[in-house]
Parts: structure tokens; C-alpha cells; sequence
């Protein structure tokens, strides 16, 4: 199936400009109404750490279908999205800079301190570092001076790893807590890669 040519379409630059300012918004609604609620509680900033985990999961997942989904149905909502896309990333990743925020705000108030408390930290540091390299590198300026390769492969690899931390988590809860909702993300993140993986092939057999 070939892909058109992307065309300026009316929702593209309302999307584009509303995509970060709106997500600020929420986020900062969001923390104001969780975190006064009972004071600043343990139970409080763990709700922000999970409500950011799913606008994260909502952004994130916009910005990897995106290219997927307009290759299999070609229209200007796709399109209008794909034009969008760097402003989603970057979205996705205010909401998850301030889910490490609150992260953070949970160590020292319910662990003084303590950040081996938290466990193995490893996967999820790495995955914060690619997450805060593809937002300083989302413009064309770094495109021009990482090459388009690298670029990719920075962005690609970067995308699958926020992939598996996201859905690796749903995963983990799910197996833990049996709860419905978290084997519906981990089947919505699974329907992710296979949407990928189709547009994949059908890329290779009609090219
Ligand atoms: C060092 C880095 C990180 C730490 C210490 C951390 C810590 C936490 C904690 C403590 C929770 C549980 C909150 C609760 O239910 O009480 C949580 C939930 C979660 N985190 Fe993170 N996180 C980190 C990085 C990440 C990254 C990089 C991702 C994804 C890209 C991620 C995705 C999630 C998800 C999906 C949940 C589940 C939310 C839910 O239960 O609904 N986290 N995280």
C-alpha cells in the first residue's frame, strides 16, 4: 500500500499546538487535586505515579500507532496525528518527567530518603536517559547533526524500550494482582507491536 504524500490538513496545526499546553494542564490539575486532597500523603503521590504511568501509556502509544496506523488507513486524522507526533512525544514526555517527579516526592516522604527502598532501579534509570535524549533531540536541528541514521536508531530503540517499561509494568501487576484492567493494557500494548508488525510486512510485500 503506498502512503500519500503528507498533506496539511485543518485539525494538523490545532493538534500540534494544543498537544503540550493541554498536557501541562492536565498534569498539573491532576497533582494539584491528587496531592491536596489529604496532604501529602504516601497513598496520594503513589495515585499521581499511576495516573501519569497511563496519560504516559495514552501519549506514548499515539506516538508509536501513528505511522502504523496511517499506512493502513490513509486519512487526514492520521495524518493530521503524524504531523502531531513530535509534540506527543514530547508530551509523553512531561508526563512521565513528573511521574519520576513524583517518584522522587515518594522516596522522601515515605522512605526518608531511601532509594534502595525502591528496589533495582537500573532498567527504569536507562529507560528515563533514552527518554530524556529523544526529547532534546526532537527537532530537525538534531536530525541535521545526528544524521538521520542515528537519529533513528536512537528514536527506534528508545521506543521499544519505553515499550517494555510501560507494558513490562502492566505485566508484572497484572501476573501480581490478577486485576482486570492491568491484563487490558498489557493486551493493548501487545495489540500495539502487532499493528506494527503488520504494517511492517505489508510494507515489504507491496514495495
Ligand atoms: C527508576 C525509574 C522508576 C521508578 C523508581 C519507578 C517507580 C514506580 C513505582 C514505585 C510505581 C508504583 C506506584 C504504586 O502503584 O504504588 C510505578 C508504577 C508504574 N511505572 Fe514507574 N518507575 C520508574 C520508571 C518507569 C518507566 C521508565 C516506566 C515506563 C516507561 C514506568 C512505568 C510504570 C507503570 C506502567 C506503572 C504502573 C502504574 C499502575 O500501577 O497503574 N516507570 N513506578
Amino acid at each position: 500500500m503506498n502512503i500519500p504524500q503528507l498533506v496539511e490538513t485543518k485539525a494538523m496545526p490545532s493538534l500540534k499546538v494544543i498537544a503540550l499546553p493541554a498536557t501541562l494542564l492536565y498534569l498539573f490539575f491532576v497533582t494539584i487535586i491528587v496531592l491536596t486532597n489529604s496532604g501529602l500523603v504516601e497513598e496520594d503521590i503513589r495515585q499521581v505515579i499511576r495516573i501519569t504511568a497511563a496519560s504516559s501509556m495514552f501519549l506514548f502509544s499515539l506516538t508509536f500507532a501513528t505511522s502504523s496506523l496511517l499506512h493502513f488507513f490513509c486519512n487526514e486524522y492520521w495524518q493530521s496525528l503524524m504531523q502531531a507526533r513530535r509534540r506527543i512525544g514530547l508530551s509523553f514526555a512531561l508526563s512521565h518527567t513528573v511521574h519520576l517527579l513524583a517518584i522522587i516526592l515518594l522516596v522522601e516522604i515515605a522512605y526518608g530518603g531511601d532509594y534502595l527502598q525502591l528496589g533495582d532501579i537500573a532498567g527504569g534509570s536507562v529507560i528515563y536517559l533514552f527518554i530524556f535524549a529523544m526529547a532534546v533531540t526532537s527537532n530537525d536541528a538534531s536530525v541535521k547533526l545526528l544524521g538521520a541514521k542515528n537519529w533513528k536508531r536512537l528514536h527506534k530503540t528508545g521506543s521499544y524500550l519505553i515499550w517494555i517499561g510501560l507494558f513490562g509494568s502492566y505485566l508484572e501487576n497484572a501476573l501480581e494482582t490478577h486485576a482486570l484492567h492491568y491484563w487490558l493494557c498489557f493486551i493493548f500494548g501487545t495489540s500495539l507491536i502487532l499493528l506494527r508488525v503488520g504494517a511492517f510486512w505489508d510494507k515489504r510485500i507491496s514495495a
